[in-house]
């Protein structure tokens, strides 16, 4: 029986012959998975038989680009590196075309490209603003879109967002502002795409012990955050990355929606 694009088998056996080959040989681009989040997924995905487009931003990761296409290629899949600025549509489709012509099809994206600043929205620049809204809304709707036009039946589509769109906090207006709206565009995609057997769907991190929390983090937020969760801790990259796999195979029944992943930090 095949649903959703998984084989389904009632026995024992079927279950756990369908966890292991459901990404045999499947295509998936992560989006900023040279490192940290998409880095830690690229690889799990990859053990799990995928093939893995990995786009990277900054000349800076070029080495740890190709780390994660060895990585990828040790664990078990294929994998290439592709660079691109993601804050145009040719980017986008460029980079698309390469991972499809790379692996001859697409079964699944996962945007993890993001870009997030503290800052007091009396601080807050047109520049700032307009450098959030470009990857955090712009680059995600059109990754979703251009992805959609050539993904296969029952592929799956996911987007991290951000536990801070559960949250009450000042700093992050334009962060957790410009993570809003695709909330919207997963709703629409999974609507439009559901004929086809594609599940669209969001995870949202709560704090996450990487580069980009610290970078952006005031001080003592670390502190606040892991104590303002309910299991008293940051997010970890690897709490998050079996929830990836999982909606990349069974858990496919959820549909345009979000997850709080977060240890009980934020709720909705
Ligand atoms: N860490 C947290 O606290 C946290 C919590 C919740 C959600 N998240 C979300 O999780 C995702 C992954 O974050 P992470 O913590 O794993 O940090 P990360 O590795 O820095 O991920 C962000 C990626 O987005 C890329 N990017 C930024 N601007 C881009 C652009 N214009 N074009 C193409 N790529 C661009 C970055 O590339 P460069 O490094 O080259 O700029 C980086 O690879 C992000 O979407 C973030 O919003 C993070």
């Amino acid at each position: 029986m095949s649903i959703g694009g998984e084989h389904t088998s009632l026995s024992t056996e079927g279950k756990h012959h369908m966890t292991e080959t459901a990404l045999l040989g499947k295509t998936i681009l992560i989006t900023g998975g040279a490192k940290n989040l998409g880095g830690a997924v690229a690889r799990d995905l990859a053990a799990a038989g995928a093939n893995l487009a990995i786009h990277y931003r900054s000349t800076r990761d070029k080495g740890l680009a190709e780390e994660t296409v060895e990585a990828c290629i040790g664990a078990g899949g294929d994998a290439i590196a592709i660079q691109a600025d993601l804050t145009s549509v040719s980017a986008i489709q460029q980079v698309l075309d390469t991972t499809v012509r790379q692996f001859g099809s697409l079964y699944g994206t996962v945007n993890t490209a993001g870009l997030a600043q503290g800052s007091p929205m009396v601080e807050v620049t047109e520049e700032l603003y307009d450098s959030h809204f470009d990857i955090n809304a712009k680059a995600a709707f059109f990754v979703m879109a251009e992805s959609a036009k050539r993904i296969e039946d029952g592929g799956k589509i996911i987007n991290i967002l951000s536990s801070l769109l559960a949250a009450f906090t000042g700093r992050y207006s334009i962060y957790a502002g410009s993570k809003a709206p695709v909330e919207h565009f997963t709703r629409a995609l999974a609507k439009e795409l559901g004929s086809r057997r594609v599940s669209v769907n969001n995870l949202a991190p709560g704090p996450m012990d990487t580069t980009f929390f610290w970078n952006a983090a005031a001080d003592g937020e670390a502190e606040y955050s892991a104590n303002a969760t309910a299991l008293g801790e940051l997010t970890k990259v690897e709490y998050v990355v079996p929830w990836v796999r999982f909606l990349m195979t069974n858990g496919w029944w959820l549909n345009g929606q979000t997850v709080f992943l977060n240890g009980g930090f934020s709720t909705r």
